[in-house]
């Protein structure tokens, strides 16, 4: 068993388990893994007969999703995937229809606390903030050679920062000196960026926050893949089989409202939660990193 600290708590698991009405026998697909919170309550409840397809991008949680589901793993697939290709993952696993699915987006608190993994403001690191190690493209690489129109464009459609136009002046006055190669380089040089009155008080939360959003987002392309990927996956859903998608942010949540209206205008599926769910003040109060959780849920017609 992985070390119980290193673990990201599931975020509204009760609902997400209420609301897939799982029962043995059925397939489900985990389509953000992670470290397994979600996929080992699913299991125990399709199992004996069910079969659990466990995906991720990133495959350090991916093996500590495999350790800690060891005792189901006759039941389990592991998939080092995005699951923007989840028609391919499934062909290839030869499963046509499933009975419910999860996507549970962004990253885990056990990617967030790797320093080396470059997301936190709060730990000096390298800017990498790639979900899958495997890819190209890196937030140095983006931090360091867009240019001053195209980071203050990303930090507003990504991260919707008020001092994108401030904050990306300074990036690139900064990196004529020496490239910025840390987290902690990229944090201070957005706190200098926004006037000194209001890094306190507009600010709630810390003023880095929505920068590493920002370039997480444009990183790893999360919102560009949502659509089409919830799309396919209502596509391979069996008749009143369920999707449930929990998103972290206004702008994945928005992604996620549009795609179900269309889906649902298309005949596809009706939508059970006419708003979004979000986490009660007990589990605000035990996980705070669930606070900014928002829950859909769908049903294929
Ligand atoms: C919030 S965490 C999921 C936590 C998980 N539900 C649990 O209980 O441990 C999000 C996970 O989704 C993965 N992820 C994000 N985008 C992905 C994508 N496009 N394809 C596959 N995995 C993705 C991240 O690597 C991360 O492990």
């Amino acid at each position: 068993m992985p070390d119980e600290k290193l673990l990201h708590t599931p975020v509204m698991l009760h609902e997400v388990i209420d609301y897939l009405k799982t029962s043995p026998g059925q397939i489900i697909v985990d389509a953000t893994a992670g470290t397994g919170g979600h996929s080992l309550e699913i299991l125990k409840r399709i199992t004996p007969g069910g079969r659990l397809i466990a995906i991720d991008r990133d495959e350090d949680s991916l093996a500590i999703c495999r350790k800690r589901l060891n005792e189901f793993k006759n039941s389990c697939e592991f998939v080092h995937s995005n699951f923007a290709d989840l028609d391919q993952v499934l062909d290839k696993l030869g499963i046509k229809e499933i009975d419910g699915i999860v996507f549970d987006l962004g990253i885990s608190s056990y990617q967030l606390k790797d320093a080396q993994r470059g997301f936190s403001f709060q730990e000096e690191g390298p800017l990498d903030m790639r979900l899958d190690r495997s890819s190209y493209i890196s937030a140095y690489d983006l931090i360091n050679n867009l240019n001053e129109n195209e980071i203050s464009h990303l930090l507003w459609s990504f991260g919707q920062e008020r001092w994108h136009n401030r904050i990306a002046h300074l990036l690139v006055e900064e990196r004529r000196n020496q490239p910025i190669s840390t987290t902690t380089q990229l944090a201070n040089l957005v706190m200098r960026a926004i006037p000194y009155r209001y890094r306190k008080s507009y600010y709630r939360i810390h003023p880095a926050t929505r920068t590493f959003q920002a370039v997480r987002i444009a990183v790893n392309r999360e919102l560009e893949i949502l659509e089409s990927s919830i799309t396919k996956a209502v596509a391979i859903l069996k008749k009143q089989a369920r999707i449930c998608v929990i998103s972290f942010h206004s702008l994945e949540d928005r992604v996620i409202k549009h795609t179900f209206r269309a889906l649902k205008a298309d005949g596809l599926i009706d939508i059970i939660t006419s708003k979004p769910l979000i986490p009660g003040a007990g589990e605000i109060d035990r996980n705070p990193s669930s606070r900014s959780s928002k829950f859909r849920v769908a049903e294929r017609l």
